[in-house]
């Protein structure tokens, strides 16, 4: 049952004596983070005075003298000017609770209408090594397809590989000039990765060179102007507020002094890389047109070159592999796999159609699509003739309706894709698409202790598997210390100690990850992320794992508790706010999955596995006054791990016995 959700329509039928919008009123009510407040509180009657034209405090009487919901509330109280305070009865509580003991939902109810939710997510470039920004679209987009499933909707996943992209143009040249082939034959993804980073390495050096004197130039101009800003910032003749602009003016001047120099140095940095080593020098040297070499390798691929489809076909599983690789340690599977590559033979249809249709028309050379709003207009065909990342969307979503007839998809991708996303969904109508809820999913970028986006100590893109095998080391170090370990009785085993690092390291970086709203930018740093202290997995699971604790220092299981628990008593506060914590898990799962926001998830576990300690603190379990105390607490506890092991599954995190 959503509480809120049942109040909430109580509250409507209430607000039925009145003529007016009811449900908007009906929806301003909240659960109170203050049992002074009661449990929930009701606060339409102070907007109401405005259309009622009543005092407050009178319109919340009439209200409440109509409201029922004497079933599972105290009688309301009115509080101020016009609160209407809601407090749940305990004893309802009690049953409620007890009930979700056998309850494999957990009090979440059926869906009235059950969508089918097509989820695009993880869709990594491959060829490329997976770098730490897939790790967000990966995490957000499991959760949200496991939280869909739970609530009882039919999701269906489908991984958008970019797998006929300019980086296949890349290790195809790379392959052809510098491969070496033993290297190759021992193991494949290495020497893909190496060719890739070289190619681009040399792509990028010579990028530099041609950029570097307009970026010099910029640094220089730049200089001079923050020089001049200041100096006349710095002028004690001026008189406010001229002064306080001239300041700011400074300020912004030096902003953009320090950029320009910044890239300037970026690309300094990206010369002198080659330029140290002899032989890449000369590599450079006799690969000068590289960057065009390589667009044309891609051109090639996608007209149908034998050599070219030929070595596609060779690298595709192995990259497949080393992406695959990433998904086991994360435990996460999709429905299909259904590549850019899948589409390719789609495009020209597509392109086709739209022209046929009067969508798109020719500008210089391009089919265009102009949508109004915009400024720039979709782009589906160049003027050589290559389709884009647009047209292959678009193709994708016409297969995808045809083939899985979703009511919903939801793209879980960078904001960065913003005005593509926007672009696509504005002309999803026009080809007959309607129907269907579009959803970017956004999010921001994972930033590094220094604020900029995260590189690895090597100084590229952060790794994914390197980050992943970091967290797992710095988990064994943060809660699987010998010492630690050893007080537990029998002691860990090595295997345990093991099992629990990785469990705690890999769910670190995905809590933390969720654990931020989606479209906000969050620092990295594993130190905090493995933590046993504040809002970490590392946190969640000491409580789990406390609470199988007791049940084995009892001599009981979960199930055992299950099958035998036949009430639930409140003789404490804490016992009280953990259970209504407890009821609440259908409402957490309700707003992450109506915000598409994870983070509401991980903020309500954080909570309840904090409501534990507090109960753990304050209520003894096994040494309760009586029997029948016992019997309740241990009800309480094994829903709490219910709820703690349901909860970390949704976020795709698995839970340790012992730890
Ligand atoms: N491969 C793209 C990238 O890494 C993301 C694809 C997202 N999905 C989509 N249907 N466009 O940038």
């Amino acid at each position: 049952m959503r509480i809120l959700e049942v109040l909430q329509a109580r509250l409507a039928i209430a607000l039925a004596q009145f003529p007016l919008d009811v449900q908007s009123y009906a929806s301003q009510i909240r659960p109170t983070n203050n049992a002074k407040f009661g449990d929930y509180q009701a606060n339409c009657a102070m907007p109401l005075k405005a259309v009622l034209n009543e005092p407050p405090h009178q319109i919340a009487e009439r209200i409440v003298a109509a409201l029922q919901v004497r079933d599972l509330c105290e009688p309301p109280e009115i509080a101020g000017p016009g609160f209407i305070n809601l407090r749940l009865r305990d004893d309802w509580i009690c049953e409620a609770t007890i009930a979700m003991l056998n309850d494999d939902r957990l009090g979440v109810p059926d869906p009235p209408n059950s969508r089918t939710i097509l989820i695009d997510f993880s869709s990594p470039n491959v060829a490329k090594p997976m770098h730490v920004g897939h790790i967000r679209s990966t995490v957000i987009g499991d959760a949200l397809a496991n939280v869909f499933r739970f609530l009882g909707h039919r999701v269906i996943t489908d991984n958008h590989l970019g797998d006929w992209g300019t980086q296949f143009g890349m290790i195809i040249y790379g392959y052809k000039h510098f491969v070496d082939e033993s290297a190759f034959s021992q193991s494949p993804v290495q020497e893909l990765v190496r060719l890739y980073r070289l190619v681009n390495s040399l792509v990028d050096y010579h990028a530099a060179i041609a950029a570097l004197p307009d970026a010099q130039e910029t640094a220089d101009q730049a200089a001079v102007a923050a020089e001049q800003a200041e100096r006349a910032a710095r002028d004690a003749e001026v008189a406010q507020p001229e002064r306080r602009k001239r300041k700011q003016a400074a300020q912004t001047a030096k902003r953009k002094s320090l950029a320009a120099r910044e890239t300037l140095e970026g690309l300094q940095q990206k010369i002198a890389q080659i330029d140290i080593d002899p032989a890449m020098q000369t590599l450079a040297a006799s690969h000068s047109k590289i960057a065009g070499d390589v667009l044309r390798e891609t051109a090639k691929l996608h007209e149908g070159d034998r050599e070219n489809l030929g070595l596609w076909q060779k690298f595709l599983p192995h990259c497949s592999d080393e992406i695959n690789r990433i998904y086991d340690r994360l435990n996460v599977r999709f429905d299909h796999t259904l590549g850019e590559s899948f589409y390719q033979p789609m495009l020209g249809d597509v392109v086709q159609r739209l022209v046929d249709e009067g969508l798109a028309t020719e500008s210089e050379g391009a089919i265009c699509v102009f949508l109004e709003g915009f400024d720039a207009p979709l782009i589906v065909r160049k003027k050589d003739g290559a389709f884009l990342y647009a047209t292959t969307d678009l193709a994708t979503l016409l297969y995808r309706n045809e083939h899985f007839r979703p009511d919903e998809i939801l793209y879980v991708v960078d904001s960065r894709q913003s005005d593509h996303f926007d672009k696509l969904f504005a002309l999803a109508p026009q080809v007959g698409l309607g129907h269907l809820r579009l959803v970017h999913v956004q999010f921001g970028t994972v930033l590094g202790p220094d604020g900029k986006p995260l590189k690895t100590r090597s100084g590229n893109n952060a790794n994914l598997e390197t980050l992943l095998d970091d967290a797992v080391t710095a988990a064994m170090e943060a809660v699987c210390e010998p010492e630690r370990s050893a007080k537990l009785q029998p002691p860990l085993t090595d295997a345990e100690r093991q099992q629990i690092a990785n469990v705690i390291g890999h769910g670190a970086i995905k809590y933390a990850d969720l654990s931020h709203h989606r479209t906000s930018d969050y620092r990295f740093s594993l130190k905090k992320m493995v933590a046993l202290e504040g809002n970490t997995v590392a946190y969640l699971e000491y409580a789990y794992a406390r609470i199988q604790g007791i049940f084995r220092a009892g001599e009981t299981t979960e199930a055992e508790i299950a099958a035998n628990a036949t009430r639930l008593e409140i003789n404490h506060d804490a016992e009280r706010e953990l259970a209504i914590s407890l009821l609440r898990f259908s409402e957490a799962l309700q707003q992450m999955a109506e915000d598409y926001a994870p983070n509401a998830l991980v903020d309500y576990l954080y909570d309840t596995a904090r409501r534990y300690m507090v109960f753990n603190d304050n209520c003894p379990i096994l040494k309760a006054p009586d029997s029948a105390t016992k019997d309740s607490r241990l009800a309480l506890a094994a829903v709490t791990a219910k709820v703690l092991r349901a909860g970390l599954r949704i976020l795709g995190i698995e839970v340790v016995p012992r730890m």
